[in-house]
Parts: C-alpha cells; sequence; structure tokens
C-alpha cells in the first residue's frame, strides 16, 4: 500500500516554520505561524500560567482518566468566557461545552458532528478564509463551498456580496463565521455588520458555526466576543469552536472547547451525548493540563485580572507593530498604500503581494510569510522592522 502513494505537500502554514529554522541569514524574519512574540521575537509562557502550572504541580494527586467531556470546570468558565456570566442561553441551560484538543480539535470534533446528524451537509466558509478550515472539514465528509468575503483590491469587506450570499443559504446548510480576528484578512464584522448577519440567519435558518480563535486580540475578550453572544440569543440552534491557544499562550498543549447551543435544555442534553460519542470514536478524551491552567486562571480573581492584564499587553503590541510597519514603509519611499493594515484587527493581514514576490522575499531576504501574503503580525518587532520595510521596498 505504502509504494502506491504520492508525497504530500508540506503544510502552507506549518511547512514554512521548519523552513524558517533551517534559516542561517542572520536577519531571518517568521512572519508565518500565528504565534505571539515578543519584541526579543520569543513566544513567552505568560506569568499567569507559571503560576497555574506551579498550583497545578502542588497540588495534583492523580492522573486518572477524567472522561470524554473534559473537565467540568473548565467546561462551564469557557462558556462563560465566551457568552458572558449572564447570556440567557447559558441561564437556560441549552448550551453544553466539551474540552477538545486545541481549536483544530473542536472545528473537527464539530465537523464529525455535523457529519453524524446530517449526512450530505454542506458548509459555506469565507473566501479567504484560515487553509486547514476547508481540509479539516472535507476530511470529516462535508462539502466545503465559500462566500464572498474580502477584497483584494480595495482592502474591505465584500459586505453586500457577503449578505446577498447568505440570503441564498437554506436550512440544511451550515455558515461558518470568525468571531473575530478573521485569519487571514484581519478583516472584522463591525457590530453593525454582526447585527445584520445575525438576522440573516435568523431568516434564513442556516445553522452558524462560529470560529473563535483569538478572543482578546481584537478589542478586548467581552468586545471580541460581541458576534457569538448576539448569534446566540437570536437563534435556535448554533456551534462554537474556542482556543485557548493564543489569548493563553498554550499553543502546544492543545486545549480548546467545541460548545453547541440547542434550542432548549433537553435538545441540549441529547445532542451532547451524541457529540461524547462522537469524541469517543475520535480521540476518546481531551488532554487535561491546559485546561486545568485555563480553570485555575479563569476560577482565580486575581490570577483571572492578571491574565487580562498580559493579554492586553499581547494586543497592544500587535497594533503598534501594525502601524510601526505602516510607518516604516513610508520612511523607506514606499509610495503604495498600505495604511489599511494598521487598520485590521488580530494577528494576520494580507501585504498584498502576488506569490512571486512572497517568494522572492523568502529566498533574497530571508522573510518567511504564506504564499497568499498572510503575515503574522506578531512577528514584526522594533529591531526587524527596518530591514522588513526596506526588504518589502525592494521587491515591490
Ligand atoms: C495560523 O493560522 O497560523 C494558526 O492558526 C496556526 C495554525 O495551526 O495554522
Amino acid at each position: 500500500m505504502l509504494k502506491t502513494l504520492t508525497a504530500m505537500p508540506a503544510d502552507p502554514i506549518l511547512g514554512l516554520l521548519t523552513q524558517y529554522r533551517q534559516d542561517s541569514h542572520p536577519q531571518k524574519i517568521d512572519l508565518g505561524v500565528g504565534v505571539y512574540k515578543d519584541p526579543a521575537g520569543h513566544t513567552p509562557i505568560l506569568d499567569c500560567v507559571k503560576i497555574a502550572e506551579q498550583q497545578r504541580t502542588d497540588t495534583e494527586t492523580t492522573k486518572v482518566y477524567i472522561g470524554p467531556t473534559g473537565s467540568e470546570n473548565f467546561n462551564q468558565l469557557m462558556s462563560e468566557l465566551a457568552f458572558g456570566q449572564t447570556h440567557p442561553a447559558l441561564l437556560a441551560n441549552r448550551v453544553k461545552t466539551v474540552s477538545t484538543p486545541g481549536g483544530t480539535g473542536a472545528l473537527r470534533v464539530a465537523a464529525e458532528f455535523i457529519k453524524s446528524c446530517k449526512p450530505n451537509v454542506v458548509i459555506w466558509v469565507s473566501d479567504p478564509t484560515w487553509a486547514n478550515h476547508t481540509g479539516l472539514f472535507e476530511a470529516a465528509g462535508l462539502t466545503v463551498n465559500t462566500y464572498p468575503y474580502y477584497d483584494y483590491d480595495t482592502k474591505t469587506l465584500k459586505f453586500d456580496e457577503m449578505k446577498a450570499a447568505l440570503s441564498q443559504i437554506g436550512p440544511d446548510d451550515f455558515v461558518l463565521l470568525h468571531a473575530c480576528c478573521h485569519n487571514p484578512s484581519g478583516m472584522d464584522l463591525s457590530t453593525e455588520q454582526w447585527d445584520q448577519v445575525i438576522a440573516i440567519t435568523a431568516k434564513q435558518g442556516f445553522t452558524p458555526l462560529i470560529d473563535m480563535a483569538y478572543q482578546g486580540f481584537g478589542d478586548g475578550v467581552d468586545e471580541d466576543a460581541y458576534g457569538v453572544r448576539q448569534m446566540a440569543a437570536a437563534v435556535e440552534e448554533m456551534i462554537l469552536c474556542s482556543s485557548c491557544s493564543k489569548n493563553f499562550g498554550l499553543y502546544r498543549e492543545r486545549i480548546g472547547a467545541c460548545t453547541l447551543v440547542a434550542d432548549n435544555s433537553q435538545t441540549a442534553n441529547i445532542a451532547f451525548s451524541v457529540l461524547l460519542y462522537v469524541v469517543r470514536c475520535i480521540y476518546s478524551m481531551p488532554p487535561a493540563h491546559g485546561a486545568a491552567l485555563v480553570e485555575t486562571i479563569l476560577g482565580t480573581a486575581e490570577l483571572k485580572k492578571q491574565w487580562l492584564s498580559e493579554l492586553t499587553v499581547m494586543r497592544d503590541r500587535i497594533n503598534g507593530n501594525r502601524q510601526m510597519l505602516v510607518d516604516k514603509l513610508i520612511e523607506n519611499g514606499v509610495t503604495q498604500d498600505f495604511s489599511f493594515i494598521a487598520k485590521q484587527k488580530g494577528m494576520f493581514s494580507f501585504l498584498g503581494i502576488n506569490p512571486a514576490q512572497v517568494e522572492q522575499l523568502k529566498q533574497e531576504h530571508s522573510i518567511y510569510m504564506v504564499d497568499s501574503s498572510r503575515m503574522s503580525i506578531a512577528g514584526i518587532s522594533e529591531s526587524n522592522v527596518d530591514y522588513l520595510a526596506k526588504s518589502i521596498a525592494k521587491i515591490l
């Protein structure tokens, strides 16, 4: 069997990491995978995580199985973080959450769950979307279609086209929406635009699947959950996939959550039993370490406060990087307008160059970004921005 296989190309995002690590250029810059970096280019462990980890080491007494749901306490705290403690859907017990191995695990569980409930489902994703969305949905057997989202020419949302497309989608389909910090474009819906999308969702009756991988990296923890909260209040059913990779800096611990919102608590309980069956058949139960850290942080007032302040530092730094790059490009004589980079949100923006220029940046300047010209803005720093801007100026 193995002799018949042809090699898969490297993952468009993770493959860059390997290339970057092998590059010996002293000024190499990694704008590939979406991870936060401090001014020294290091991805630190948050102080609140260090404290929670110490507490866990001191108090953990067993490594016995927990079960497919993962920690109930983590699940509860994650729903409260996403929806707000007093959200009507939470108070009505129509929200059920399972811990998952990262945000990708949450998405795959959601996809397998959808497939087991409804064969032949179509899921609509934004054009463009995170490179792995299509692969993981198709691997679970869903058909993936796209709706218009980002206009590469004007660097704005194709909002009218998006609304027109959503207005054609019927109640049997699913629509994937990014809660905040749209990956890869950095273009988010405004609150008014969310309201319109939610009205269309309620009218058309399709099921929203919201991916919230960057809560707190846009405008703030509550602000970034606007669409999630309003949507859950307006529709009978939805699925939310969240990640703790970026906002808690727990990337390699693989911890996230998949949440079902049903129209009442009885339906929620039945649906949850199906979800748990799906989990059991894939990986049996989620890893516990990251969940234990998150629940310690969210469940301890002082640590939660510290986390929110560390998250603010990360958010402000990325926003600062955005403006810094725009300013440096101007300083280096670039006349093309890149001001859109400073207006976008979260970890990513498209630089807007073609794949040949992306390759040129890599080969001639050791600057790594995804072929689509998606840059991870967190990889920019005071010490590399000048070299970055000069290199971009050269290839333009
Ligand atoms: C990214 O888009 O760079 C991150 O979500 C990391 C990943 O797994 O692709």
